[in-house]
């Protein structure tokens, strides 16, 4: 009798523990991301998974679904309305097809390039985002300094000094290297002196340009995910009567080149450069505003057939989805000449500077092996012969 009794226990021992394991890790909901064969079953609910489980951006992604408060969770991963946006730019990429040559020289890879002159090892930069410090009491303080330490450019947001999630524009520019190149992020106020005041602190920190977000003037897109914990959101600040004229009277009041952010149409694309402005940015900001805007992929489309001296005139950056090297060459192929990053670093800063490199290694390493097996050894060398967009076309040009 001893020896059952004894399995017996044994069994329900072990019963009981796979039950309590089962509710400290409950199968996390993928959210459609495409399935590398990510297995979370050993990961703790709240807790930081190991980083050497992170094999991509889509990891990272469900890596701070596993750690994070749903609610700040929610606040990151949010977009407007029903999110067709959103889901549109992470699935636009697999519509364009990449052409890769053999028969060429692959043996040095340069993905180097520059960005308003200033030299960059990569393509890819990160994005202005708000609240970092949700992820990391770090905050913004690790996007910087990992970028730094990698060569790319880090576009700050210093949100609020009031707002413990967020570091302060000074507080930012100390964190990169002495020699670190940082471009900061601004809104159209309708308090002017405030803006006026933080251009002049951007300025004397050292940042080297302004990021103009003119896509939310006034209000901010309804994000009904992050909304079901926040209740009604509050007022934004920001000035609802900006037109063409305060885009000219804004200029005016940094010596820094302006660059508009949120550019949405060929027809805005063709004002910024008429207006003589040295770049653009276009961008549907993440999905997280006009929902049913189109992705970049189809603007960048629609200025190529519109207004195509805006990419021999003016530098053209694009974000929107981005998640794998491919996709960064995608846009590059369009005309793009750097390539913004929003919510992955956002995610990775769960591990804070640490994550934040590891996202910016297996990015590089994406874009390198990409390119070699393209058979393009220089970024600069990226045009439409590498790519084919027909089903976008077909789809969306009018
Ligand atoms: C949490 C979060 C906060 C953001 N805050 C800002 C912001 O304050 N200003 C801005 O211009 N864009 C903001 N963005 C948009 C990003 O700059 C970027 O355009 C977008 O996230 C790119 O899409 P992706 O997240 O798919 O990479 C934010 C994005 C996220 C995810
Ligand atoms: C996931 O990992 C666990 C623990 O190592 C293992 O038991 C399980 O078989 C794995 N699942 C899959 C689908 O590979
Ligand atoms: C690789 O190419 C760059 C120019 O793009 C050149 O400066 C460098 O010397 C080359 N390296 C090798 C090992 O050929
Ligand atoms: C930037 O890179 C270019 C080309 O590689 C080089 O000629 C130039 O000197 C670099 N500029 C700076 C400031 O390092
Ligand atoms: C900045 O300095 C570091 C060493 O402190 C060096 O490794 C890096 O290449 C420099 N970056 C640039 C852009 O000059
Ligand atoms: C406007 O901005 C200035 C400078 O930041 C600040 O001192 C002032 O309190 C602000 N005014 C209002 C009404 O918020
Ligand atoms: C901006 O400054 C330029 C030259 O300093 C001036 O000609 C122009 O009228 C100003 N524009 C506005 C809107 O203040
Ligand atoms: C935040 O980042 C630091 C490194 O900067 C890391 O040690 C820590 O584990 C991260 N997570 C939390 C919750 O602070």
């Amino acid at each position: 009798m001893a020896p059952s009794r004894l399995s017996t226990t044994f069994l329900s021992l072990s019963f009981i523990f796979s039950v309590l394991k089962l509710c400290l890790s409950i199968e996390i909901n993928m959210e459609g991301l495409p399935d590398t064969g990510l297995n979370t079953s050993t990961w703790v609910t709240g807790e930081l998974p190991p980083l050497e489980d992170i094999w991509d951006l889509n990891d990272i992604q469900i890596a701070a679904k596993n750690v994070l408060k749903p609610r700040y969770y929610a606040s990151y991963r949010t977009a407007a309305l029903d999110e067709i946006t959103y889901q549109a730019n992470l699935n636009i990429w697999s519509q364009i097809r990449l052409n890769g040559y053999s028969f060429r020289d692959v043996s040095n890879i340069t993905t180097q390039t520059s960005i308003l002159g200033y030299n960059f090892t990569q393509p890819f930069f990160i994005a202005p985002a708000a609240q970092a410090g949700h992820a990391n009491k770090s905050a913004e303080l690790s996007l910087a300094s990992a970028a730094g330490k990698a060569g790319i450019l880090y576009v700050g947001y210093a949100q609020k000094p009031s707002i413990s999630s967020t570091k302060s524009i000074e507080e930012i520019a100390a964190a990169g290297l002495p020699n670190q190149t940082m471009f900061h992020q601004e809104y159209i106020w309708s308090n002017q002196s405030r803006v006026i005041d933080e251009l002049q602190r951007m300025e004397k920190a050292g940042f080297k340009a302004i990021f103009l977000t003119v896509d939310n003037t006034g209000v901010n897109g309804i994000r009904t995910r992050s909304l079901r914990y926040t209740g009604a959101q509050d007022e934004t600040g920001h000035d609802a009567d900006f037109d063409l004229n305060s885009l000219a009277n804004f200029r005016n009041l940094t010596t820094l080149p302006v660059v508009p952010k949120g550019i949405k149409t060929w027809q805005d694309a063709k004002k910024c450069l008429d207006l003589g402005f040295p770049a653009i940015y276009v961008s549907n900001h993440g999905g997280r505003v006009l929902d049913s805007a189109p992705t970049a992929v189809e603007v960048l489309l629609d200025i190529r057939k519109n207004a195509p001296e805006v990419f021999e005139k003016m530098e053209v950056y694009a974000d929107g989805g981005v998640r794998r090297g491919t996709d960064v060459i995608k846009l590059l192929a369009l005309g793009a000449r750097a390539v913004g990053l929003g919510r992955s670093p956002m995610f990775a800063n769960i591990w804070g500077e640490e994550g934040v490199s590891r996202m910016i290694d297996l990015l590089s390493t994406e874009l390198k092996t990409s390119m070699q097996l393209m058979g393009v050894n220089d970024v600069s060398k990226i045009d439409d012969t590498y790519i084919n967009t027909k089903l976008v076309e077909n789809n969306y040009i009018q």
